[in-house]
């Protein structure tokens, strides 16, 4: 195996002249003939479809299922469709499917929308955050399993649904442990309310769970929805990739679990001789030598978020150009959380004759999405996760390895239709050295939005939650102090009204739906729904490592002395004024192809905009829908730094003799990144909103603010701190 680094290369220059681009190829028509053979042909072939009467069978005789299959296997894409054709969906029930990811439930929606040969929206649908595409005929319903969890706070009995499937569960995402708790309680007392026995008192119940008493809750909702009314049992399936069935079995009283054997192909699993310095540089290197070297197929690159995927999609772009003409069939298809959702399935579309695909991929193509046609896997061998630490009450992004597990599925990527390669950029040395499984997030995160939400489900002895792993005592005793000091709850723990309801009812994490709440008192709700929205999607800005200078040129033409809150509202109302005034008469096409232009001028992200808009529309529905005051503070600046201090007093730090900054809150010692405009001159105090862990201790969206503000706006926090 010849070093990684052997590749020639390192030095391109920007010579970015031609872009390939995928979408110039003609699709298929979607229904056409040849079209639903072809998809008739690929569903008969998939090892589910052998046992598909097994499976009836078995839902049919068991409330809960634990179903293990190779990813691929169509657990994902075929078990709704077999269900409903068995009739699951009588009496207008639904089917629900749990993802942990936004693209896998669009992906899969639209796919299984495509085999049934009915339009998206109508019998099959998705629903996530933000987006919902369903109707009232949506029987096969996809969505996250951040969403069933909303849903439950309007429906506590999930009475909607017959059958309700927790794919992907062995990511363990920390809505799939949250959801799976709860549904255990919902499908006991679903059971109960057909044998017609009511609870009627605070009492534990079959599997050893607490039900809340407040008024308004799960508890108390379940058992005002019981009387007189009659429910058919809740039919659980948990579905996962790994073969670790037990921990699920386990948790569900020795619940039934069934494995459906996959196909694998062998993968031949190649280490980097040296460790690599930059895993970038590495897998840049790594595609060309595969797209030089090695036969036809596929290429799919594991990188660890959009940023990343997007300085690489440029990169490999730029460097096909130097190759030689006969070998620049190479073309790049990014798949990631926020890629806008037509975007999202050009993964799917096949190579046209001759090229070679690359994709480049965050985790969710290690399992939740499973794309044909790859051959070769570039693993780097990292992944961006959330890292908690309980006693400074601080979540972090940190770019870590990958579990063994991990590792393992992605090599297994390459062996779905043949014989594969796996690219390990690390030597083999690091392998052993892997944790063996990645840890739960409810292990590593911020609990503060879940026990919200439990509480606002009525659930309110969380540390005696019924968990399928417990959290940390820490973590939740940290959560429960934010979510105080934030106004949600009351002395005795309970939610706020009408403060903590507000909070719970809108989408976001708790401590921005406060600052809308605040926003509206402070008259700058505006401002906040934007500045909420643009810091929900991942980077706004770009700049391309070759044209840094240009860059920050145009950055500074958006830039408010302020900080990067008003300067992201700067770029927001640009955009605006530039769209309203090219606009008229434009087609919707047109106007989105002059807006990536004006983007493409400003380095400005273009995807990343676009969903923020979506977003902002999203939210401010909300907000109106709560009867909270849209107004704008016009351009008293000074009014918008007060309330984002009021929000986010939590997040408020000191310079430092050095130039370092100290969080007040958790007394840790960070920096301006130098990506915010605060970078240089340095305030002497500033508020921010993320924490990025590098080699340092990196905090991004930060806006300037007077010290004396937070005694006056936060005094519950910081005279009690004095
Ligand atoms: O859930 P599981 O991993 O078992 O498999 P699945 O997601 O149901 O995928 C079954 C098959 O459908 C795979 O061969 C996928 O490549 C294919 N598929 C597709 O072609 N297009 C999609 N949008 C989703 C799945
Ligand atoms: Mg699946």
């Amino acid at each position: 195996m010849p070093s990684m680094a052997q590749g020639g290369f390192r030095n391109s220059t920007d010579n970015l002249k031609r872009k390939v681009n995928f979408s110039n190829h003609s699709p298929r028509k979607p229904h056409s003939f040849a079209r639903r053979q072809e998809i008739a042909q690929q569903r008969k072939s998939l090892p589910i479809s052998a046992v598909e009467k097994r499976l009836i069978e078995e839902v049919r005789n068991n409330n809960i299922l634990i179903i293990v299959g190779e990813t691929g296997s169509g657990k994902t894409t075929q078990l709704p469709q077999f269900l409903f054709n068995a009739g699951f969906c009588r009496d207008g029930k639904v089917i629900g499917i749990t993802q942990p990811r936004r693209v896998a439930a669009i992906t899969v929606a639209k796919r299984v929308a495509e085999e049934c040969g009915v339009e998206l929206g109508q019998k099959v649908g998705y629903s996530i955050r933000f987006e919902d595409e369903t109707s009232s005929s949506t029987r096969i319903k996809y969505m996250t399993d951040g969403l069933l969890l909303r849903e439950a706070l309007l429906d506590p009995y999930l009475s909607r649904y017959s059958v309700i499937i927790v794919d992907e569960a062995h990511e363990r995402t920390v809505h799939t442990d949250v959801l799976l708790a709860l549904l255990k309680k919902v499908q006991y007392e679903r059971s109960k309310s057909v044998s017609g026995h009511v609870h009627d008192d605070n009492k534990k119940v079959g599997s050893g769970m607490t039900l809340g008493n407040e008024s308004g809750g799960l508890g108390s909702s379940i058992i005002k929805q019981c009387q007189g009314r009659k429910y058919p049992p809740l039919k659980l399936i948990v579905m996962s990739a790994s073969l670790d069935a037990c921990v699920f079995s386990e948790y569900f009283g020795s619940a039934k679990a069934l494995h459906i054997q996959g196909r694998q192909f062998p993968v031949d699993i190649l280490y980097t001789l040296q460790a690599e310095s930059d895993y970038i540089d590495a897998a840049l290197i790594t595609i060309f030598q595969i797209h030089l070297e090695e036969g036809p197929g596929d290429v799919l690159v594991f990188l660890t978020g959009q940023e990343e995927i997007e300085s690489v999609e440029r990169l490999v772009q730029e460097r096909v150009q130097q190759l030689p003409e006969g070998s620049r069939k190479l073309l790049t298809v990014p798949i990631f959380s926020s890629l806008p959702s037509e975007q999202q399935m050009r993964v799917f579309s096949p190579t046209p004759a001759g090229f070679r695909k690359v994709i480049l991929a965050t985790n969710i193509a290690e399992t939740s999405v499973t794309i044909p046609g790859i051959k070769y896997v570039v693993d780097p061998g990292f992944v961006k996760a959330r890292s908690y630490d309980p006693l400074k009450g601080m979540e972090s992004l940190i770019i870590v390895p990958t579990s063994k597990a991990q590792a393992l599925q992605r090599s297994g990527r390459a062996g779905r239709e043949g014989p594969g390669k796996c690219f390990r950029l690390y030597p083999e040395s690091e392998f052993a050295k892997l944790e063996d499984s990645t840890k739960p997030e409810i292990k590593r995160c911020n609990l503060s939005n879940v026990i919200l939400q439990l509480k606002a489900l009525g659930i309110d002895d969380i540390i005696g939650f019924d968990f399928l792993e417990k959290p940390l005592r820490a973590a939740i005793v940290k959560s429960l102090e934010q979510l105080f000091l934030l106004g949600a709850l009351t002395d005795e723990c309970k939610l706020s009204d009408p403060v903590g309801h507000q909070m719970a009812r809108l989408p976001l994490d708790p401590i921005y739906s406060k600052s809308l709440i605040l926003a509206s008192q402070f008259n700058c709700l505006e401002e906040m729904l934007i500045t909420v929205s643009m810091l929900s999607v991942e980077s706004i800005f770009y700049a391309p490592r070759e044209k840094l200078e240009e860059a920050r040129i145009a950055m500074k033409c958006f830039a408010s002395s302020d900080g990067d809150h008003l300067t992201l509202i700067n770029v927001y109302r640009a955009s605006e004024e530039f769209l309203e005034t090219r606009k008229l008469g434009l087609s919707k096409d047109k106007a989105e192809k002059i807006m990536g232009k004006w983007c493409k001028e400003n380095f400005i992200n273009y995807r990343s905009l676009r969903h923020a808009r979506g977003i902002y529309s999203q939210i401010r529905g909300h907000a109106e829908q709560m009867g909270l005051r849209l107004s704008s503070c016009g351009e008293d600046k000074l009014q918008f730094r007060r309330c984002l201090a009021s929000s986010f007093f939590l997040n408020a730090a000191l310079k430092q003799p050095e130039g370092t900054y100290r969080a007040l809150a958790s007394g840790q010692v960070v920096q301006i990144h130098p990506s915010s405009v605060l970078f240089q001159p340095k305030p002497e105090c500033i508020i921010f909103n993320e924490l990025v862990q590098t080699n340092n201790k990196y905090i991004r969206n930060i806006t300037k603010i007077d010290y004396l503000w937070l005694t006056e706006l936060a005094p519950h926090y910081y005279i009690m701190q004095n």
